[in-house]
């Protein structure tokens, strides 16, 4: 046997490789080469050192050994361990790009652990980088493809903690520890590395176990473990691990096993911080289902508990980490361009839920796929690419804002502008709340008129709309509190008049918006300045009643405010015109609130004054009418609020018609009944013609002719409301679900419960005036319901049975109930009249 020179490193085919490592002093390097298993190997490998055959050889700091190995692959018997002390105690600490020392290319290939062993003080943070491809954590047992691992440890006090082994190729890319760390690199004997792939680097306290960071780069998974496992995790500790996610990625977790001890104190947790969650930190038990679909960095924190002494049972997780591609919002860039916009805006942001302790996951309007944020506005004059990293966009609204303002009421005069939600906000794929356009004219000037692409129903309790979007019309004047109503697409409005700076939103309902966009679209122009509030021009239909309600509903006209329907009949039909209550309750300040009712062709008119007179009964009109309100300064309570319906029958009805029809539907009593709806009552003329202002109280005969007072029961003023507001998310409340269920309701305003007696009969639009013929009224109004009594009983009707009517009738409104069974309800609650031509 015969050694080779120290300094060769090549395999001579007649000789063994001799090694010569020299440890500087002070480098607090210490070599061991060491049999794998202690003895049964000795007799076979040898190492030959200063001519004697050892099986264990012990480099320290200055000193140098020259080696051989006795047999043919050493790399069997022995392994070789480099350990370097870092003390940072005594000493500065030597940070940076940690050095393989002493270099690979000295040592003999057997396998290798270099380990470091840095100790520091307790506030000490110290920093492990690791370079790409970064780690990837393994289990007990699990072996690293490559034979390199990383085996990772901290320190409490004395004890030793495991944070964990770790093999190459992964996402984690730094491990932050205090107190000290030890890190142990094995490297398998064939394996050609020769750096550490890491360094260290000094921070402050982290006040904690440890800090695991894990990068991703793109999609991909991470498997990690708590400290010690399997074991149990130090008793009251803290650990978190950070994740790095590319922004147009999702992260979720899940726990793949864990272990809860025993506490006494505190409660085992986790804990997490999750961008976008305004529940931060969200706290979750290990059992719970735990957070997916993250958008952005997010970090996680296991806490431990204080645990009984006796039976401290075991804290223990592990858990994967899961990052790709939103699963089901295409990762599309919708194009939005406001680059010709001046005045609009749109804002995409969180739909208002209620808060919870549940779980939400990020959801995010991203700008140019780079900047995600929860809420995103777009201000006129780019273009923008927006995309959606959202796990349900239902949860994301948009609201936008347009305004149109005239400062020049010369120019502007007759100018007209089309309201449209522009296409590039209908692709969105998100649900459009308001549109919203804010329509601003010079003070005293001009006014403006709302001309609809479609007819519009306003929206009543009576006839709720049922389309996927409503315009609401609000004033925009500071101060003003004035709402004219929510519109739908479908009635017979044809266009709306409003004095001054209104604000026109569309408002939607349903996702089925998308689908009825179409429909919408609205003109406005500007016209001179007029003084009613508003003006609605009513074409009714054949088809349907109109209902029409003053501004502000329930909340009352404001005070000395005018309102006028210019109500179109056609020439073959007449219209019927009713009021569903029978006075309006209200109790003047100042002024007089006053109604005008006007013939257009013979400008003959009607004054009722609202405070103190009943309204006009049912009655019919053979031309175009005018209804015109004018509001006093009512006293606190009951305010003006009027709804009134127009219905349209055919202009010539043969009464021998209906009378064949009616004993042909066997109901001869009926008929006789019937006749009594609606007689001809003389009208009213007046000559006194005042200037259509919001005051007509100046120019009125207050010598009002007294109608015959058909209900002596009087009314409270104080009566209360039925319902406060109709809110539109009441009304709509069924199509505020779509067929996923992913409409989410909102908080709505409850009607106050039916206290009443009810019959078998649904609450329906009462049934009044009608001359039409009986079997007419049976399939226009299939519910045999009785005329609401009173304003409090608005939507409660008495049905009662057969020789039931005395006690059905408590108010005024006399039912009589027909006995035959019919179905047919007869009301002679209000005398009809028919004006004179
Ligand atoms: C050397 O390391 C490799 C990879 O870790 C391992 O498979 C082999 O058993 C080790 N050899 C000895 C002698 O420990
Ligand atoms: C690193 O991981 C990726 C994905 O996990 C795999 O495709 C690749 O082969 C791995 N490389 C090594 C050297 O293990
Ligand atoms: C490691 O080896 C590569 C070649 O494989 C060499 O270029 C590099 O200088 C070596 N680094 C050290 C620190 O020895
Ligand atoms: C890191 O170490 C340097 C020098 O050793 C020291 O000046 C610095 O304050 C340390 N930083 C932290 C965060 O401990
Ligand atoms: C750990 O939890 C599993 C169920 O998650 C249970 O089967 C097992 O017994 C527990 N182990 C210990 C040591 O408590
Ligand atoms: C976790 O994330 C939150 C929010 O980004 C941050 O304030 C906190 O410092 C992080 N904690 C750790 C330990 O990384
Ligand atoms: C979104 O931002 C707008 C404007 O900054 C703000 O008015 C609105 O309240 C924000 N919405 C949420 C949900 O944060
Ligand atoms: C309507 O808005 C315009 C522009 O802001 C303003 O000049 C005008 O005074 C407003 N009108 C009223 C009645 O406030
Ligand atoms: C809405 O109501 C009208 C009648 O008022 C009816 O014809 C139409 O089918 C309804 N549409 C929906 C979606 O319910
Ligand atoms: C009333 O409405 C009719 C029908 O739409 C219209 O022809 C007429 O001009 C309107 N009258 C006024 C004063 O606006
Ligand atoms: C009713 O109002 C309209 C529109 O404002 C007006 O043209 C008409 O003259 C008014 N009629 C009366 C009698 O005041």
């Amino acid at each position: 046997m015969f050694s080779c020179s120290a300094s060769s490193i090549r395999v001579l085919s007649h000789c063994q490789e001799a090694f010569e490592i020299a440890l500087p002093q002070g480098s607090g390097i210490t070599v061991v080469i060491m049999p794998v298993t202690p003895t049964p190997l000795v007799k076979l490998c040898y190492i030959v050192a200063s001519k004697q055959h050892v099986t264990m050889l012990s480099i320290k700091p200055g000193e140098k050994t020259i080696f051989t190995f006795s047999c043919q692959k050493p790399e069997n018997h022995f392994v070789i361990e480099i350990q370097k002390n870092i003390d940072c105690m005594s000493g500065p600490c030597p940070f940076g790009e940690v050095q393989l020392q002493p270099s690979t290319s000295v040592l003999p290939a057997l396998n290798r652990t270099f380990i470091w062993d840095v100790k520091a003080h307790k506030s000490i943070g110290l920093e492990l980088q690791f370079s790409v491809p970064r780690l990837r954590q393994v289990g007990p047992g699990e072996s690293c493809p490559d034979g390199v691992t990383h085996s990772i440890s901290g320190r409490i006090d004395a004890t030793v903690v495991r944070i964990g082994t770790f093999c190459s190729n992964g996402t984690v890319s730094r491990i932050k520890m205090q107190e000290g760390m030890k890190m142990a690199l094995h490297l398998p004997w064939f394996h050609t590395r020769n750096v550490s792939g890491f360094s260290i680097a000094n921070r402050s306290s982290i006040k904690r176990l440890c800090i695991i960071e894990s990068v991703f780069e793109g999609e991909g998974s991470a498997t990690l473990m708590s400290a010690n496992y399997p074991e149990g995790f130090p008793e009251d500790e803290l650990m978190t691990w950070q994740f790095v996610v590319p922004a147009h990625l999702r992260a979720s977790v899940s726990f793949l096993s864990f272990n809860v001890s025993n506490c006494e104190k505190k409660e085992e947790r986790v804990e997490y911080y999750i961008p976008g969650s305004t529940t931060n930190p969200e706290v979750f038990k290990l059992e719970d289902k735990q957070p997916g679909n993250m958008a952005g960095n997010f970090n996680l924190s296991l806490q431990g508990c204080d645990q009984d002494a006796q039976s401290p049972g075991i804290l223990r997780l592990q858990f994967q980490v899961l990052v790709q591609h939103p699963q089901n919002e295409s990762y599309k860039i919708y194009v939005v361009d406001l680059s010709n916009e001046r005045t609009m805006s749109l804002t995409i942001e969180p739909r208002p839920v209620k808060q919870s302790r549940k779980f939400v996951p990020g959801c995010f309007v991203c700008l140019e796929s780079r900047t995600c944020s929860t809420n995103l506005t777009l201000t006129p004059g780019s273009t923008y690419k927006v995309s959606f990293l959202c796990d349900d966009l239902t949860r994301l609204w948009m609201n936008a804002e347009k305004t149109i303002s005239c400062t020049d009421h010369r120019y502007c005069y007759r100018k007209s502008y089309s309201l449209q939600v522009p296409g590039d906000i209908l692709q969105l794929p998100v649900q459009l709340h308001d549109f919203s356009w804010k329509l601003l004219v010079p003070k005293d000037r001009l006014s403006l008129v709302l001309v609809p692409a479609q007819k519009l129903q306003q929206h009543t309790h009576e006839r709720p709309c049922n389309t996927s979007f409503s315009y609401l019309v609000a004033s925009a004047v500071p101060d003003q509190d004035l709402y004219f109503g929510s519109f739908c697409v479908g009635g017979s409005i044809e266009q709306i008049q409003v004095k001054q700076n209104v604000s026109v939103t569309l408002r939607t309902f349903a996702p089925s918006f998308r689908q009825e966009a179409s429909r919408q679209g609205l003109t406005v122009s500007f016209v001179h300045y007029f003084k009613e509030e508003g003006v609605f021009t009513v074409t009714p239909d054949t088809k349907n009643k109109v209902y029409l309600r003053t501004p502000n509903w329930d909340r009352g006209l404001p005070s000395l405010a005018s309102v006028s329907w210019n109500i179109s009949v056609p020439s073959n039909q007449v219209a019927c015109l009713t009021f569903l209550k029978e006075r309006t309750g209200v109790v003047c300040q100042t002024g007089r609130a006053f109604m005008i009712i006007q013939e257009q062709q013979t400008r003959a008119e009607e004054v009722f004054s609202l405070e103190d007179e009943v309204l006009p009964k049912p009655r019919f009109h053979h031309h175009s009418f005018w209804v015109n309100i004018s509001n006093c300064s009512p006293t606190s309570g009951k305010q003006l609020d009027l709804l009134f319906w127009v219905a349209l029958t055919p202009r010539t009805i043969d009464m021998t018609v209906v009378l064949i029809a009616a004993i042909g539907g066997g109901a001869l009593l009926l008929f006789a009944l019937g006749l009594i709806i609606c007689f001809v009552k003389k009208k009213k003329k007046k000559a006194n013609k005042g200037p259509a202002v919001g005051i007509y109280n100046g120019n009125i005969n207050t010598e009002m002719p007294k109608q015959p007072k058909k209900f002596q029961k009087g009314r409270k003023d104080n009566d209360s409301h039925v319902y406060a507001v109709i809110d539109d998310t009441m009304v709509y409340g069924h199509l505020l679900q779509d067929s996923n269920g992913s409409f989410l309701q909102q908080e709505v305003d409850t009607y106050r419960p039916f206290q009443g007696a009810m019959g078998d009969c649904p609450p329906s639009p009462p049934v009044i005036c009608s001359r039409a013929p009986t079997a007419k009224l049976t399939t226009d109004e299939p519910s045999p319901c009785f005329p609401p009594e009173s304003e409090s009983e608005l939507y409660t009707f008495s049905h009662p049975n057969n020789g039931d009517v005395s006690k059905a009738n408590k108010g005024p409104a006399v039912g009589i109930y027909n006995g035959n069974s019919t179905d047919i309800p007869w009301l002679d609650i209000q005398e009809p009249v028919e004006p004179a031509e």
